[in-house]
């Protein structure tokens, strides 16, 4: 698929802007602080609901203003579409497609489809766990649109059950009666019907992402690999690898059961896909506090371009946007970046001077100045 038209008001620094883009490679050029990640931000919002580089939607909406709009003309196949979001900071945000009736934000997931590299991605391999857990989820919803339904569920019944668990350690503590143990149960199953989903889609998903990455670290970097991906479960000591629903609903419950004690006396959940880890590796050494700032960089490309292949192989191809990441990058891993994915149905690319870009990337060029983009 191909975004045709991408038109933001009130989005970050844009009060207005209409950009028509085609297929193939197209270039944002610009000096520093002009707009040129908060246009392909806006690209990637439509296909995740959320922003590669903020939590929150405040900071998407343009200072002063109320709400920001996102809206895209899409072209996948013979078939086009219209998307549009309203971000309503604080409220809740709407949708429509073909400007006909409104539908919830989670019903546009799966028209826009993005893989998005950018520097915040370094995080990937050095951030927290919660970084690695956000990159599997965003790909198991691109690959599941329905797994969106699911991740909300099981935050809402986290919550919940958390709250729960709260007031029986404050109760405890205060020589209380302590919690109801029935509604416990309950909260229990729920958590564990809707992790065991997650958790069982995560690992499909890395299943199908492993010899991927480690093709594409490969092809980038001359040393290091192989990649390993390694899931570790809060639940289990020993990797469960590719089990059905059923036996990790099994799993989780009974998890969930050991930890109780621990739970009413800390006051949280201690077990589930929220507290679950992605070890990656280069060869024997965790690649975390191990791997250097080069190879750190090229596994966290090669993740992405792993991610880029897989939604290729099994849906609609996505748009891939490389924000700033040739300024990185030493002259071959620049062609070899190019080289891989020049073929892309559409390919948005950012870097502050054109001489960044490697020649076979520079397709369509736009110049990003002062709020502005002009064609060139
Ligand atoms: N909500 C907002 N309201 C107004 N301006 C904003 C908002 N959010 C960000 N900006 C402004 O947008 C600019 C940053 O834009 P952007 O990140 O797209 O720059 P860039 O062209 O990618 O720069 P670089 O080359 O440094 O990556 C900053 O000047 C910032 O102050
Ligand atoms: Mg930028």
């Amino acid at each position: 698929m191909h975004v045709t038209h991408l038109s933001l008001a009130d989005f970050r620094s844009y009060a207005r802007a209409e950009v028509e883009l085609g297929p193939g490679v197209s270039s944002f050029v610009g000096p520093n602080g002009q707009g040129k990640t908060n246009l392909v931000e806006a690209v990637g919002y439509l296909a995740t609901l959320g922003s590669h580089r903020v939590s929150a939607d405040a900071p998407l909406v343009r200072a002063g203003a109320e709400r920001a709009v996102v809206r895209a003309a899409v072209v996948e196949g013979d078939r086009r579409q219209l998307v549009e979001l309203e971000l309503n900071p604080g409220r809740a945000n709407r949708a429509r497609i073909n400007r006909s009736s409104q539908v919830r934000p989670r019903d546009v997931l799966g028209i826009v489809r993005t893989v998005l590299f950018a520097p915040e991605d370094l995080a990937l391999v050095k951030g927290d766990p919660g970084d690695r857990r956000r990159f599997l989820d965003e790909l198991v919803t691109a690959r599941v649109p329905r797994l969106a339904g699911v991740r909300s569920d099981y935050e809402r019944v986290l919550r919940q059950r958390n709250t729960l668990l709260k007031s029986a350690a404050m109760a405890r503590r205060h020589g209380g009666r302590g919690v109801d143990l029935t509604t416990l149960d309950v909260w229990d199953q729920h958590l564990a019907r809707a992790g065991a989903e997650l958790w069982g889609q995560r690992l499909g998903l890395l299943a199908a992402l492993g010899p991927l990455a480690d093709k594409a670290y490969e092809e980038l970097a001359p040393s290091g690999g192989p990649v390993g991906l390694e899931y570790r479960a809060a639940a289990v000591e020993e990797p469960v690898d590719a089990a059905g629903r059923e036996e990790l609903y099994g799993v989780l419950l009974a998890a969930l059961g050991e930890a109780r004690k621990r739970e009413i006396e800390r006051g949280v959940t201690l077990v589930g896909p929220h507290r679950d880890e992605l070890v990656l590796r280069l060869g024997e050494l965790p690649a975390k506090g191990y791997a250097s700032h080069g190879e750190s960089w090229s596994l966290a490309l090669a993740l992405r371009l792993a991610a880029y292949e897989l939604l290729r192989q099994e849906g609609p191809e996505p748009v891939l946007v490389l924000d700033d990441v040739f300024a990185e990058l030493d002259a071959r891993r620049r062609e070899r970046l190019a080289g891989l994915v020049s073929g892309g149905e559409q390919v948005l690319v950012t870097a502050a001077v054109p001489e960044d870009v490697p020649a076979v990337l520079a397709g369509a060029r736009f110049a990003v100045s002062g709020g502005r983009v002009e064609r060139e």
